[in-house]
This record gives C-alpha cells, sequence and structure tokens, in this order.
C-alpha cells in the first residue's frame, strides 16, 4: 500500500510495480496514473485508521507512506501496532520535519552545520532578535503548514509582519506557536535523500528541484515545478561529505536519544562557497525529486523498502544508473494562484518510450478521458545518458500532452548545460 496521491506517488508505485515480489499494489487515494498500475482506495492519507482498517482487510503486507501529514500523526505506529511493516519514521522520529525547533535544536547539539539562528516560542523576544540581525533572515514556522510556513523576510518590518502572522494571528495554528529566526544563506540547493534503517544510511542520487513558478525563479512558490538528478555542482565527494556531516550525524543522535529513525531522511542542503549547511530535513521522499531520482534507481526499490523496515540495509548493495534524468511538473493556468479544473488533457495515449508521466492532480471521467483536477497536474521525466541529451529529450516530447492553459517551466536543468 502507498498511502498518497501526488507525482511522488505515482512514481512510487511504478516503481514498486517493477519488483518481481509485488503481487498487487493498492494506492489511497492515489490519482489517475495510479489506476493504471494499482488499485486506487477513497480513503485520504489523514484516515489513518481507516487506512489501517483497510491495510488489515486486504492484507497488505508492505506499506509506504508519502506525504508528511500522516507521519507526523503517527501512522507508522498505528500500522506497526496492527502489526503492518511500513516504511516510514514513527511520529516522535517525523519531529525531525514537523517540527523546526526540534530539528534546530538536534543539528545544534550534534555540531551539524547549519546556518546560524535561534527559536522562539516568545513573540516578543523573537521581535527582540530580529532588531539584533542583518535582514535578510529566515522566519520558520514550528509546525507543518504546506509548506507555507517559511518567509524570507529583507527588512525587519518584513520579519515583523511575518512574526505577527504566524505567532499572533496564528495564520498556521498552532504550527506557529514558535519559530526558528536564521541567518540568509546563499548558494546552490540540492536534496540529499536518504533510506536508512536507523544505523545505516545510504543516499540516493542527490537531486534539485524548482519551487518558483517562473523562469529564472521568478514569482511566488509552489509545491515545486520541476527536477532533475544528478546535479552536477554537487559531486560524489559533496555527497559524502553531506552524509558524514548531516545525515550520519542525525540518525545517530535520534539512535541515542531513543528516538531511533527510520525511512527516508531528507536533508535541504545549501552548497555555500565556502561549506555545506543543512537548512532543514525533511522526513519523507521529495516531491518532484522523485519522479527524477527512481527512474535512477537499478535496485529492485521494494528490497530497500524491506531492508529498512528489517534492520537491514547495511547488507544490501543499492546501484544507480550513471543517466541524468530531468523532469518538468505541468500545472494548470492560474496555479499557484487560483485556477480551474477539468480541462480534457489530449495525447496520454501516444505518450512514446522517451517519456515518463507521473499524474498528480488528473482525474478519469466517466467518459474514459482524462481531466485536470489540481494545480500541479503531471510530470514529465526523461532519461538520457547526459544532462542535456535528458532535458532535450523531456522538452522535446512534452508538447505531445496537452491541456488548455497548460504552463510549464521552460528552464529546468538549463544551468547544467550552459
Ligand atoms: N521538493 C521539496 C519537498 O519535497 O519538500
Amino acid at each position: 500500500m502507498v498511502v498518497g496521491g501526488g507525482g511522488r506517488e505515482h512514481a512510487l508505485a511504478w516503481k514498486i510495480a517493477q519488483s518481481p515480489r509485488i503481487e498487487k499494489i493498492y494506492v489511497a487515494p492515489g490519482n489517475t496514473g495510479t489506476s493504471l498500475i494499482a488499485e486506487n482506495l477513497n480513503l485520504q492519507p489523514t484516515d489513518i485508521e481507516g487506512l489501517g482498517r483497510a491495510a488489515v482487510s486486504k492484507g497488505v503486507d508492505l506499506a509506504v507512506v508519502g506525504p508528511e501529514v500522516p507521519l507526523a500523526l503517527g501512522i507508522v505506529d498505528h500500522f506497526d501496532s496492527l502489526a503492518i511493516p511500513t516504511f516510514g519514521p514513527t511520529k516522535a522520529a517525523a519531529r525531525i520535519e514537523s517540527s523546526k525547533v526540534f530539528a534546530r535544536d538536534l543539528m545544534e547539539r550534534n555540531g551539524i552545520p547549519c546556518p546560524k539562528g535561534a527559536a522562539f516560542s516568545s513573540y516578543p523576544e523573537a521581535r527582540e532578535y530580529v532588531r539584533r540581525q542583518q535582514p535578510p533572515i529566515v522566519i520558520k514556522a514550528d509546525g507543518l503548514a504546506a509548506g507555507k510556513g517559511t518567509v524570507i523576510a529583507n527588512s525587519v518590518r518584513e520579519a515583523d509582519k511575518a512574526l505577527s502572522e504566524i505567532m499572533q494571528a496564528k495564520a498556521f495554528g498552532s504550527a506557529g506557536d514558535k519559530v526558528t529566526i536564521d541567518e540568509c544563506v546563499t548558494g546552490r540547493e540540492v536534496s540529499l535523500i536518504a533510506f536508512t534503517d536507523g544505523q545505516t544510511v545510504s543516499p540516493m542520487v542527490p537531486a534539485c528541484d524548482y519551487k518558483r513558478i517562473g523562469d529564472g525563479d521568478q514569482g511566488p512558490n509552489t509545491g515545486g515545478m520541476g527536477s532533475y538528478s544528478p546535479p552536477g555542482f554537487f559531486p560524489a565527494e559533496f555527497a559524502e561529505e553531506a552524509t558524514n556531516t548531516v545525515l550520519l550525524p542525525a540518525v545517530r543522535a535520534m539512535a541515542r536519544e531513543g528516538i531511533p529513525y527510520k525511512g527516508v531522511l531528507y536533508a535541504g542542503l545549501m552548497v555555500t562557497d565556502r561549506e555545506l549547511l543543512a537548512l532543514e530535513f525533511n522526513a519523507r521522499f521529495g516531491d518532484p525529486e522523485t519522479q527524477v531520482i527512481l527512474p535512477l534507481l537499478s535496485t529492485d526499490l521494494v528490497e530497500i523498502l524491506l531492508a529498512v523496515i528489517q534492520g537491514n540495509l547495511e547488507r544490501l548493495r543499492m546501484e544507480w544508473t550513471t543517466n541524468a534524468c530531468v523532469g518538468v511538473v505541468m500545472a494548470s493556468a492560474g496555479y499557484p494562484g487560483k485556477y480551474e479544473t477539468g480541462y480534457p488533457i489530449k495525447g496520454l495515449d501516444n505518450v512514446g518510450e522517451d517519456l515518463l508521466v507521473f499524474h498528480a492532480g488528473t482525474r478519469l471521467g466517466d467518459d474514459g478521458q482524462v481531466y485536470t483536477d489540481g494545480g500541479r497536474v503531471l510530470t514529465a521525466v526523461s532519461i538520457g545518458k547526459d544532462m542535456a541529451e535528458a532535458r532535450a529529450r523531456v522538452y522535446r516530447n512534452l508538447p505531445s500532452i496537452h491541456f488548455e492553459g497548460c504552463q510549464y517551466r521552460k528552464d529546468i536543468a538549463l544551468r547544467e548545460i550552459s
């Protein structure tokens, strides 16, 4: 059972379906793409009791959780209590993502390199701290805020406004009871996402995502408009350094503190002129990074998931191809603001073998036609022997899929080849 319904979960189900060990896949709630390779269950990822009942009644013997909210609600603890082997961290361990204050403390206590900053539960003290810093500074709501809880404040005035919205007006509810305030560091961002069984840490190929809606990183933030792997500016020795200075110390510290961490640990890193810094941790696979990482994995994903659950990761040799992969998100007009849905998606029946298409906001009509049903609709992905080939392939083939108002970035992975 795969829990979730976005492009990440379609990519997970697609990779899992390639395993000879799999008889049947359920995805809850899934999307049109997953319905072609699995059975979708009409259950929301937050309905952990309902998901548990479904998993028991269907005889599920391996569950994988995509989004952060069910992890923070304790879906892994609940499934464990039902004896369903489940891939992901417990509620306590998922705090590495669900509490920015917890993550900052963990990093500071364990010497994990991160931007200078502090955590606050007092609004006046947070305001006071802002006045002692040089903007720009980064303010983060402590709890989960659907990706909207981070503000880069370019002046004391903007910082005050953000603090007031988060801590006083409670724009994100109790997620804003505390905040972290960090210096704003500049450089290149990279996602280093690793499997871990609580002891061994096996990083996946690194990837970069594009958060802004427009080319050249213009416009508002989104859930992710594209991704590529591997970034040339983050060679194997950087990945090794980040594993040794960020991922391993975090996993070891959690084990020492009695909250063993199992599943996927995602380090959001900044490569500055001088150093490698950890900006944040996520307790899950990235979206849209997963859509470009899993096509490069040669090893059976199910073997990896089971090794993590059973604590045998050290014995597993994970293999990656040396190819490159580029993913471009096709979104509805107006996204990330207001957008309309219900437009037919043309060309899905004739996708050539040069393109993988992972669904997110799609719906299958009674007439058998696939319609748009969300802001981010599809991720189109191509593999190539190098980044130039992968990029040329995705942009050459992507126009064969069309829906009214479709928008996508034209500059995904461009910096890698220009
Ligand atoms: N790509 C950012 C995330 O998954 O959080």
